[in-house]
Protein backbone atom coordinates (compact mmCIF):
# COMPACT_ATOMS: atom_id res chain seq x y z
CA UNK A 1 0.00 0.00 0.00
CA UNK A 2 1.25 3.50 -1.03
CA UNK A 3 1.51 6.07 1.69
CA UNK A 4 0.50 9.68 0.05
CA UNK A 5 2.63 12.40 0.94
CA UNK A 6 1.83 15.56 2.96
CA UNK A 7 1.56 17.69 -0.28
CA UNK A 8 -1.53 15.96 -1.40
CA UNK A 9 -4.35 18.78 -1.52
CA UNK A 10 -6.76 16.21 0.13
CA UNK A 11 -8.57 19.61 1.43
CA UNK A 12 -8.98 21.05 -1.96
CA UNK A 13 -10.06 17.86 -3.20
CA UNK A 14 -12.86 17.38 -0.74
CA UNK A 15 -14.54 20.21 -1.41
CA UNK A 16 -14.27 20.16 -5.52
CA UNK A 17 -17.74 18.60 -6.26
CA UNK A 18 -19.32 21.53 -4.35
CA UNK A 19 -16.85 24.58 -5.36
CA UNK A 20 -15.33 26.19 -8.48
CA UNK A 21 -14.92 23.16 -10.96
CA UNK A 22 -11.82 25.56 -12.84
CA UNK A 23 -9.48 25.88 -10.06
CA UNK A 24 -5.84 24.14 -10.32
CA UNK A 25 -4.75 22.72 -7.39
CA UNK A 26 -2.15 20.86 -9.19
CA UNK A 27 0.42 19.59 -7.26
CA UNK A 28 0.56 15.91 -9.05
CA UNK A 29 2.83 13.26 -7.03
CA UNK A 30 5.48 11.75 -10.01
CA UNK A 31 7.94 9.02 -9.66
CA UNK A 32 5.34 7.16 -6.33
CA UNK A 33 6.36 3.67 -6.25
CA UNK A 34 3.59 1.66 -7.61
CA UNK A 35 1.72 4.73 -9.61
CA UNK A 36 1.93 6.56 -12.79
CA UNK A 37 3.89 9.27 -13.64
CA UNK A 38 0.80 12.00 -13.69
CA UNK A 39 2.38 14.92 -15.45
CA UNK A 40 3.88 12.40 -18.09
CA UNK A 41 2.80 13.67 -21.98
CA UNK A 42 1.70 9.71 -22.18
CA UNK A 43 -0.05 9.58 -19.22
CA UNK A 44 -2.28 12.91 -20.40
CA UNK A 45 -2.24 11.82 -23.54
CA UNK A 46 -4.62 8.61 -22.27
CA UNK A 47 -6.53 10.79 -19.49
CA UNK A 48 -7.87 13.14 -22.15
CA UNK A 49 -9.65 10.43 -23.72
CA UNK A 50 -10.61 7.97 -20.12
CA UNK A 51 -11.69 11.41 -18.69
CA UNK A 52 -13.68 12.19 -21.89
CA UNK A 53 -15.21 9.32 -21.46
CA UNK A 54 -16.14 9.74 -18.08
CA UNK A 55 -17.64 13.54 -18.19
CA UNK A 56 -19.75 12.44 -21.27
CA UNK A 57 -20.89 9.18 -19.33
CA UNK A 58 -22.08 11.51 -16.93
CA UNK A 59 -23.98 13.77 -18.86
CA UNK A 60 -25.50 10.80 -20.95
CA UNK A 61 -26.07 9.52 -17.35
CA UNK A 62 -28.03 12.90 -16.58
CA UNK A 63 -30.10 13.31 -19.55
CA UNK A 64 -31.10 9.16 -19.48
CA UNK A 65 -32.70 9.92 -15.93
CA UNK A 66 -34.20 12.72 -16.98
CA UNK A 67 -35.34 10.77 -20.11
CA UNK A 68 -36.78 7.76 -17.80
CA UNK A 69 -38.54 10.24 -15.74
CA UNK A 70 -41.06 11.18 -18.77
CA UNK A 71 -41.45 7.27 -18.95
CA UNK A 72 -42.56 7.10 -15.05
CA UNK A 73 -43.44 10.34 -14.36
CA UNK A 74 -44.83 9.44 -10.58
CA UNK A 75 -41.12 8.80 -10.30
CA UNK A 76 -39.82 12.20 -12.20
CA UNK A 77 -39.08 13.94 -8.89
CA UNK A 78 -36.51 11.09 -7.71
CA UNK A 79 -35.18 10.36 -11.13
CA UNK A 80 -34.33 14.69 -11.16
CA UNK A 81 -32.61 14.35 -8.26
CA UNK A 82 -30.63 11.47 -9.39
CA UNK A 83 -29.58 13.62 -12.66
CA UNK A 84 -28.75 16.48 -10.69
CA UNK A 85 -26.25 14.36 -9.17
CA UNK A 86 -24.49 13.23 -12.42
CA UNK A 87 -24.13 16.05 -12.81
CA UNK A 88 -22.06 17.17 -9.82
CA UNK A 89 -19.77 14.09 -11.18
CA UNK A 90 -19.37 15.36 -14.17
CA UNK A 91 -17.99 19.14 -12.59
CA UNK A 92 -16.12 17.40 -10.56
CA UNK A 93 -14.53 15.08 -13.40
CA UNK A 94 -13.69 18.32 -15.10
CA UNK A 95 -11.72 20.03 -12.54
CA UNK A 96 -9.66 16.60 -12.62
CA UNK A 97 -8.30 17.09 -15.88
CA UNK A 98 -8.24 21.06 -15.01
CA UNK A 99 -5.77 19.60 -12.02
CA UNK A 100 -3.43 17.75 -14.50
CA UNK A 101 -3.75 20.44 -17.50
CA UNK A 102 -5.31 18.08 -19.41
CA UNK A 103 -8.09 18.78 -22.22
CA UNK A 104 -10.73 15.84 -22.48
CA UNK A 105 -11.24 14.48 -25.55
CA UNK A 106 -14.82 14.82 -25.92
CA UNK A 107 -15.17 14.02 -29.49
CA UNK A 108 -13.46 10.46 -29.05
CA UNK A 109 -15.96 9.86 -25.78
CA UNK A 110 -18.80 10.94 -27.67
CA UNK A 111 -18.82 8.59 -30.58
CA UNK A 112 -17.46 5.41 -27.34
CA UNK A 113 -21.23 5.88 -26.53
CA UNK A 114 -22.73 6.14 -29.61
CA UNK A 115 -24.36 2.91 -29.76
CA UNK A 116 -25.32 2.57 -26.17
CA UNK A 117 -26.65 6.21 -26.54
CA UNK A 118 -28.39 4.87 -30.14
CA UNK A 119 -30.32 1.59 -28.20
CA UNK A 120 -31.46 4.08 -24.99
CA UNK A 121 -33.08 6.51 -27.47
CA UNK A 122 -34.60 3.86 -29.36
CA UNK A 123 -36.00 2.48 -26.09
CA UNK A 124 -36.63 5.72 -25.01
CA UNK A 125 -38.68 6.45 -28.05
CA UNK A 126 -40.47 2.53 -27.96
CA UNK A 127 -41.62 3.71 -24.32
CA UNK A 128 -39.29 0.29 -22.94
CA UNK A 129 -38.86 1.73 -19.39
CA UNK A 130 -37.08 -1.97 -18.86
CA UNK A 131 -34.67 -1.72 -21.35
CA UNK A 132 -34.06 2.31 -20.06
CA UNK A 133 -33.14 0.91 -16.68
CA UNK A 134 -31.38 -1.98 -17.52
CA UNK A 135 -28.93 0.76 -19.57
CA UNK A 136 -28.94 3.09 -17.65
CA UNK A 137 -29.08 2.54 -13.79
CA UNK A 138 -27.89 -0.98 -14.21
CA UNK A 139 -25.21 -2.07 -16.89
CA UNK A 140 -23.74 2.20 -17.15
CA UNK A 141 -23.72 2.26 -13.52
CA UNK A 142 -22.10 -0.88 -12.95
CA UNK A 143 -19.41 -0.21 -15.50
CA UNK A 144 -18.74 3.31 -14.00
CA UNK A 145 -19.00 1.74 -10.35
CA UNK A 146 -15.87 -0.81 -11.65
CA UNK A 147 -13.65 1.68 -13.20
CA UNK A 148 -14.12 4.10 -10.32
CA UNK A 149 -12.91 1.06 -8.58
CA UNK A 150 -10.04 0.14 -10.35
CA UNK A 151 -8.93 3.86 -11.03
CA UNK A 152 -9.38 5.37 -7.51
CA UNK A 153 -5.99 2.74 -5.96
CA UNK A 154 -3.50 4.61 -9.15
CA UNK A 155 -5.47 7.98 -9.30
CA UNK A 156 -3.85 11.28 -8.45
CA UNK A 157 -4.88 12.46 -4.80
CA UNK A 158 -6.88 14.91 -6.18
CA UNK A 159 -8.86 12.75 -8.41
CA UNK A 160 -8.86 10.13 -5.74
CA UNK A 161 -10.88 12.05 -3.37
CA UNK A 162 -13.06 13.12 -6.04
CA UNK A 163 -13.86 9.55 -7.23
CA UNK A 164 -14.18 8.05 -3.99
CA UNK A 165 -17.45 10.48 -3.33
CA UNK A 166 -18.53 10.09 -6.73
CA UNK A 167 -18.49 5.98 -6.50
CA UNK A 168 -20.67 6.10 -3.20
CA UNK A 169 -23.43 8.31 -5.61
CA UNK A 170 -23.36 5.68 -8.06
CA UNK A 171 -24.20 2.84 -5.90
CA UNK A 172 -27.25 4.27 -5.16
CA UNK A 173 -28.24 4.45 -8.64
CA UNK A 174 -27.89 1.42 -9.26
CA UNK A 175 -30.15 0.43 -6.42
CA UNK A 176 -32.78 2.61 -7.98
CA UNK A 177 -32.69 0.21 -10.45
CA UNK A 178 -32.09 -2.57 -8.94
CA UNK A 179 -35.58 -1.31 -6.90
CA UNK A 180 -37.51 -0.57 -10.01
CA UNK A 181 -36.99 -3.64 -11.74
CA UNK A 182 -37.34 -6.17 -8.73
CA UNK A 183 -40.69 -4.65 -8.25
CA UNK A 184 -42.10 -5.14 -11.67
CA UNK A 185 -39.92 -8.46 -12.33
CA UNK A 186 -42.83 -10.24 -13.12
CA UNK A 187 -43.71 -8.20 -16.44
CA UNK A 188 -40.27 -7.72 -17.24
CA UNK A 189 -38.56 -10.94 -17.35
CA UNK A 190 -38.58 -10.91 -21.08
CA UNK A 191 -37.75 -7.83 -22.04
CA UNK A 192 -34.70 -7.67 -19.24
CA UNK A 193 -33.32 -11.02 -21.09
CA UNK A 194 -33.73 -9.19 -24.85
CA UNK A 195 -31.43 -5.81 -23.30
CA UNK A 196 -28.96 -7.81 -22.06
CA UNK A 197 -29.10 -9.55 -25.36
CA UNK A 198 -28.11 -6.38 -27.23
CA UNK A 199 -26.27 -4.53 -24.73
CA UNK A 200 -24.37 -6.31 -22.58
CA UNK A 201 -22.02 -7.18 -25.56
CA UNK A 202 -21.47 -3.24 -26.43
CA UNK A 203 -20.77 -2.91 -23.01
CA UNK A 204 -18.23 -5.60 -23.28
CA UNK A 205 -16.70 -3.45 -26.53
CA UNK A 206 -16.76 -0.67 -24.54
CA UNK A 207 -13.77 -2.28 -22.21
CA UNK A 208 -12.26 -3.61 -25.00
CA UNK A 209 -11.74 -0.29 -26.64
CA UNK A 210 -10.56 1.45 -23.43
CA UNK A 211 -7.95 -1.20 -22.59
CA UNK A 212 -5.35 0.45 -23.76
CA UNK A 213 -5.75 4.01 -22.35
CA UNK A 214 -6.47 2.57 -19.17
CA UNK A 215 -3.61 0.37 -19.09
CA UNK A 216 -1.66 4.12 -18.79
CA UNK A 217 -3.50 4.70 -16.04
CA UNK A 218 -2.18 1.51 -14.42
CA UNK A 219 -5.83 -0.18 -15.14
CA UNK A 220 -5.87 -3.73 -15.98
CA UNK A 221 -8.38 -5.01 -18.74
CA UNK A 222 -8.94 -7.83 -16.49
CA UNK A 223 -9.62 -6.08 -13.28
CA UNK A 224 -12.22 -3.67 -15.23
CA UNK A 225 -13.86 -7.04 -17.14
CA UNK A 226 -13.76 -8.85 -13.08
CA UNK A 227 -15.36 -5.94 -11.20
CA UNK A 228 -18.05 -5.32 -13.81
CA UNK A 229 -18.98 -8.61 -13.59
CA UNK A 230 -19.22 -9.02 -10.27
CA UNK A 231 -21.61 -5.74 -9.61
CA UNK A 232 -23.40 -6.51 -12.97
CA UNK A 233 -24.04 -10.46 -11.83
CA UNK A 234 -24.78 -9.08 -7.88
CA UNK A 235 -27.19 -6.38 -9.32
CA UNK A 236 -29.24 -9.48 -11.05
CA UNK A 237 -29.32 -11.45 -8.44
CA UNK A 238 -30.93 -8.47 -6.39
CA UNK A 239 -33.45 -8.06 -9.07
CA UNK A 240 -34.27 -11.71 -8.44
CA UNK A 241 -33.40 -13.55 -10.92
CA UNK A 242 -31.80 -17.14 -10.74
CA UNK A 243 -28.57 -18.22 -11.09
CA UNK A 244 -29.46 -19.94 -14.62
CA UNK A 245 -30.70 -16.75 -15.74
CA UNK A 246 -28.13 -14.76 -14.51
CA UNK A 247 -25.16 -17.33 -15.83
CA UNK A 248 -27.21 -16.91 -19.60
CA UNK A 249 -27.41 -13.15 -19.49
CA UNK A 250 -23.15 -12.96 -18.63
CA UNK A 251 -22.69 -15.34 -21.63
CA UNK A 252 -23.97 -12.73 -23.97
CA UNK A 253 -20.78 -10.88 -22.91
CA UNK A 254 -18.97 -13.68 -24.52
CA UNK A 255 -20.32 -13.43 -27.98
CA UNK A 256 -19.46 -9.58 -28.49
FE1 LIG B 1 -22.33 9.65 -11.94
FE1 LIG C 1 -24.93 7.36 -11.65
Amino acid sequence: MVTLSSTTPAKAATDATDTDATAAHAAPLQGVEGLPDFGSETYKDAYSRINAIVIEGEQEAHDNYIAIGSLIPEQAEELSRLARMELKHKKGFTACANNLGVTADMPFAKDFFAPLHTNFQNALAAGKVTTCLLIQAILIEAFAISAYHIYIPVADPFARKITEGVVKDEYTHLNYGQEWLKANLEGVRDELMEANRENLPLVRRMLDQVAADAAVLHMEQEDLMADFLSSYQESLMEIGLSSREIARMAAAALTA
